[in-house]
């Protein structure tokens, strides 16, 4: 069997830092267990282009095993070359590289390890909401540089208290960001998703579920987006969402790149309408050089939060997903059946829920035995 990995490169530090484990280096420490087993493994970071070694290697690959911080986009394109593939896992959260629905006409599985970054991803956007409001980096890059200022750092420097804070997607990052947000003593914390949350769940942070997406970041201060890219919520916060936002909001992003519009995000930050904008994620990644998230910048500085894509990707996240990746592959290997959580599609359809509303077969049978009675 040919397992195809597909990860970054992680150079010099990758080689110093076994706990790398998401690196073509250090192969998420599944190398001599695959090998031991007699099967081949091949570990590329090449993944662009006609003549890269993903494209090479993909069209006799079983597994393919690639992560969200270097995807090698399975499109449907890419799919039809792939011969033998059977199984497609995401080490890490969220498996939107794949062409899901090409994958269920395919019968392909696409398996993702759930729950394993959640918290670092969290713990990121909590950083990154307390950095834009605080105005942490302009003040830090003066430091930095020699000079002492304080009231251009403080003029566009707030307190979170009191502020009313909203996430898209209350999933396991969303619940989570609102968790650790309770203790700032926001005004109000909202969310909109078209799951609600249990009421015990809801109640224990004490938030409001809004019907509506424009409803709810117009009453916001800031907002943070915590869903999954899909067809539904690729280019949501466009340029009218965006100025659906009150004048100052800050939004931060650890969800996917491609959820905002890049360009609008730009202006928005640029003109002064949103006070800023922070996240990891990139909609092409790497980002190019001249990406309009590297540059932009709030009209009395600062207002710029973004980094490479690491939230979810830190020593401990490493180890989850690394972790988790084996199982699934073990899983896999001797026919057991994989834990439903970690299913975003498996048989030709939809397992997840989070991908979209959408009338799955697994939910139209629920609904024929609910409405059976049986159950
Ligand atoms: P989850 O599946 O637990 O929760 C996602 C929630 O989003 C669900 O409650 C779902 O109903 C909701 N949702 C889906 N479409 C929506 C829409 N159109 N509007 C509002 N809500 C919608 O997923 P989890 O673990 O919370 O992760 C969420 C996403 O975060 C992942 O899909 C991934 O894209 C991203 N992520 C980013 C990481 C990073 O390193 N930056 C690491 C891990 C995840």
């Amino acid at each position: 069997m040919k397992v195809l990995l597909v990860l970054y490169d992680g150079g010099k530090a990758a080689e110093e830092e076994p706990r790398l484990l998401g690196t073509i280096q250090n192969k998420l420490g599944i190398a001599d267990w695959l090998k031991e087993q007699g099967h081949e493994l091949v570990a590329t970071a090449d993944k662009e282009g006609e003549g890269s070694e993903f494209k090479k290697h993909i069209v006799d690959a079983e597994v393919l095993i690639t992560t969200p911080f270097h995807p090698g986009y399975l499109t449907k394109e890419v799919m039809q070359t792939a011969k033998n593939l059977k199984i497609c896992i995401t080490a890490g959260v969220g498996s939107d590289h794949v062409d899901l629905n090409a994958a269920n006409e395919r019968n392909i599985t696409v398996a993702e390890v759930s729950g394993s970054n959640v918290v670092s991803v969290a713990e990121h956007v909590v950083m990154s909401i307390l950095l834009l409001v605080r105005n942490y980096t302009p003040a830090h890059e003066q430091i930095i540089g020699g000079g002492w200022d304080v009231a251009p750092m403080a003029r566009h420097s707030f307190d979170l208290e009191d502020k009313v804070v909203g996430t898209v997607g209350a999933g396991r990052i969303g619940y989570r960001v609102l968790q650790r947000l309770t203790p700032f003593d926001c005004k109000e914390l909202l969310y909109f998703d078209y799951a609600p949350l249990p009421e015990q769940a809801a109640k224990a942070i004490n938030v409001r579920r809004v019907e509506s997406l424009e409803e709810m970041v117009s009453q916001c201060d800031i907002v943070t987006v915590n869903c999954p890219l899909h067809e539904k919520t690729k280019g949501l916060f466009n340029k009218e969402l965006i100025s659906k936002m009150k004048p100052g909001a800050w939004l931060v992003n650890t969800a996917r790149g491609a959820i905002c519009d890049a360009q609008a995000v730009a202006d928005a930050v640029n003109s002064g309408h949103l006070g800023g904008y922070a996240g990891d994620v990139w909609n092409v990644q790497p980002a190019p050089k001249d990406h309009p998230w590297r540059s932009m910048k709030h009209p009395l500085g600062g207002g710029n939060g973004m980094v490479p894509h690491m939230s979810g990707t830190t020593i401990d996240a490493q180890l989850r997903y690394a972790e988790g990746t084996k199982t699934i592959l073990q899983n896999y290997l001797t026919g057991k059946a994989q834990d439903p959580a970690n299913l975003i599609v498996e048989n030709g359809d939809y397992v997840s829920k989070a991908y979209g509303k959408r009338d799955t077969k697994a939910e139209e049978r629920k609904e024929e035995v609910r409405t059976d009675g049986k159950a």
